[in-house]
């Protein structure tokens, strides 16, 4: 099943509440928490206090993306902020294992990204330990960027390796592969048959009418035609 992750990094934060409320009324299936450490990426976003009383506020899936270097320090803290899944990413990360452990030590699903200059294949020998991929449709650090066309490629190739490893491409065993960066209601459905099953969206669901915007994304998401 497609999921909608509406990424609040686009949110009104006068307003983060209701509209976290709205989306969730409309039925996505989680909210994306970009955490942004200024080393890793250049801007600086939020942590955990921020996610401790979202958490208060829904009972969404809460898909937090980490964009910090070295994230093993902060796993606890974002668990018992309330995360459900963490996504670390493999270039912040000096020992991936060990972080990857971590997280499933922690009791919360466990997500590896990449950027988009990073190849597919340094997934690899990570992939069985994965409940979700990330793959980066933009340079991770600011939301309201232009989609970059080459993710189409690396989600087939995310899916040629889950037809290696697993046997087959799409299935309750792969991991979930989510794209986040630059995706608006024109490029959903060639980013969805392309292999993605999970869509990290913030301009275009935050900027405009939020419910208009999260029901033609869910539409689209559950196969219907715009
Ligand atoms: C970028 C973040 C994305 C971003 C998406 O580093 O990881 O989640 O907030 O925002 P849009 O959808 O506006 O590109
Ligand atoms: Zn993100």
């Amino acid at each position: 099943m497609n999921w909608l992750s509406p990424s609040i990094l686009a949110a009104d934060f006068n307003r983060l509440g209701e509209q976290i409320r709205i989306v969730q009324d409309c039925g996505s299936q989680a909210l994306h928490f970009d955490v942004m450490d200024g080393l890793f990426v250049p801007s600086i976003s939020f942590g955990m206090p921020v996610l401790a009383s979202i958490r208060k506020e829904t009972d969404l899936f809460l898909d937090v993306h980490l964009m910090i270097r070295e994230p093993v320090r902060y796993i606890r803290e974002f668990t018992e902020s309330g995360a459900d899944l963490i996504t670390v990413h493999y270039e912040a990360c000096s020992d991936v294992a060990a972080t990857l452990r971590a997280i499933r030590e922690a009791g919360v699903k466990v997500g590896m990204s990449i950027r988009p200059e990073t190849p597919v294949s340094v997934l690899r020998p990570f992939v069985k330990s994965l409940d979700l991929i990330l793959i980066m449709s933009v340079n991770p650090g600011f939301g309201g960027q232009k989609f970059m066309e080459g993710t189409y490629a690396k989600l087939s190739e995310v899916r040629q390796m889950y037809a290696e490893v697993f046997g087959h491409a799409y299935g309750d065993d792969v991991p979930r592969l989510e794209v986040d960066g630059g995706i608006n209601l024109q490029n959903v459905a060639s980013v969805l048959a392309a292999g993605a099953d999970t869509i990290v969206t913030g301009s275009a669901v935050f900027r405009g009418d939020i419910a208009d915007n999260t029901r033609r994304f869910l539409s689209i998401l559950a196969g219907e035609k715009e």
